[in-house]
């Protein structure tokens, strides 16, 4: 069992939790992400390592209530237990050795974004942040990446924060400009990284992306991660979970990811149901 050890509401729909995990937090690293299930009878859900602290054996990630997974671990508050909580899995970022890089973060793609953006500045590199979200409502660790990022650019589509806008336009704004990266890290929805590729491509800029794709075993037995990646056949959870974003058939992922919407809507049902039960005893 895992303690949950503090649980921050960041914002309306993001909250951040830490948790007493002090063999995972010896081990982790910048990239590796997590599986873990609320209860016994819970869904298991990844979520990649926002933060962890291997002295004080704490690990810290933040999650969004979208799911019937995330409704359980939701219900659970600080002094709770979380079932499972396995990891680290992955291989880490490959950060070092880089110069310039532009870290591109999308909605809750930044929770992973910041970490990467943070190792980045620590190695020394020079860090352009551009992150993006629906709107003010939603944005999310705004002062954490000001802090460890030369130049900061926070965009909302509907304008009620920063600029007006996607990640793309801001990029596009730099790279016209002629500005040069060693690399563009791009983490966020599957959308938003095709159109970074898109982009990136035209300017022949070398782009990392992180494949949040569907996972259950975490261990490459499953296939439930699979993707084409310059036409092989990849797991995100063994040889990701971070890939070349040129070489990745971003089509055929959102095909994929959209291929358990019934099933979630019906879990999601259900964990409302078994909840509000919960709450009327
Ligand atoms: S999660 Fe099962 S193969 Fe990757």
């Amino acid at each position: 069992m895992y303690k949950i050890l503090r649980k921050t509401r960041l914002n309306p729909i993001s909250v951040r939790i830490d948790v007493e995990a002090p063999l995972v937090a010896r081990k982790a690293q910048v990239g590796q992400f997590i599986i873990l299930r609320a209860g016994e009878n819970s869904k298991r859900i990844p979520f990649t390592v926002m933060d962890s602290d291997a002295q004080a054996g704490v690990v810290s990630i933040i999650y969004q209530v979208l799911g019937a997974g995330t409704m359980e671990l939701d219900q659970l508050t600080e002094g709770d237990s979380i079932r499972d909580f396995v990891g680290p899995l992955g291989e880490p970022s490959r950060l070092s050795g880089l110069a310039r890089v532009c870290v591109v973060g999308g909605g809750l793609g930044c929770a992973i974004a910041y970490p990467s953006a943070k190792q980045l500045k620590r190695e020394g590199a020079y860090v352009d942040g551009i992150v993006g979200f629906r709107n003010a409502e939603a944005a999310l660790l705004e002062d954490e990446f000001r802090t460890v990022c030369d130049r900061f650019t926070l965009l909302t589509d509907d304008g009620s924060a920063g600029e007006k806008g996607f990640v793309t336009k801001a990029l596009e704004e730099r790279l016209s400009a002629g500005e040069r990266y060693d690399e563009v890290l791009a983490i966020g929805p599957l959308p938003m990284m095709k159109a970074v590729c898109a982009l990136t491509r035209k300017y022949n800029v070398k782009t990392t992306v992180s494949m949040n794709a569907i996972m259950v075993d975490g261990t490459g037995m499953c296939g439930g991660c699979r993707l084409s990646v310059n036409g092989q056949m990849k797991f995100a959870c063994v040889d990701g979970p971070e890939f070349d974003g040129h070489q990745v058939d971003f089509d055929e992922a959102i095909a994929r990811s959209g291929m358990y919407r019934d099933f979630e809507a019906h879990a999601r049902e259900e964990a409302c149901r078994l909840y509000e039960k919960e709450k009327a005893r």
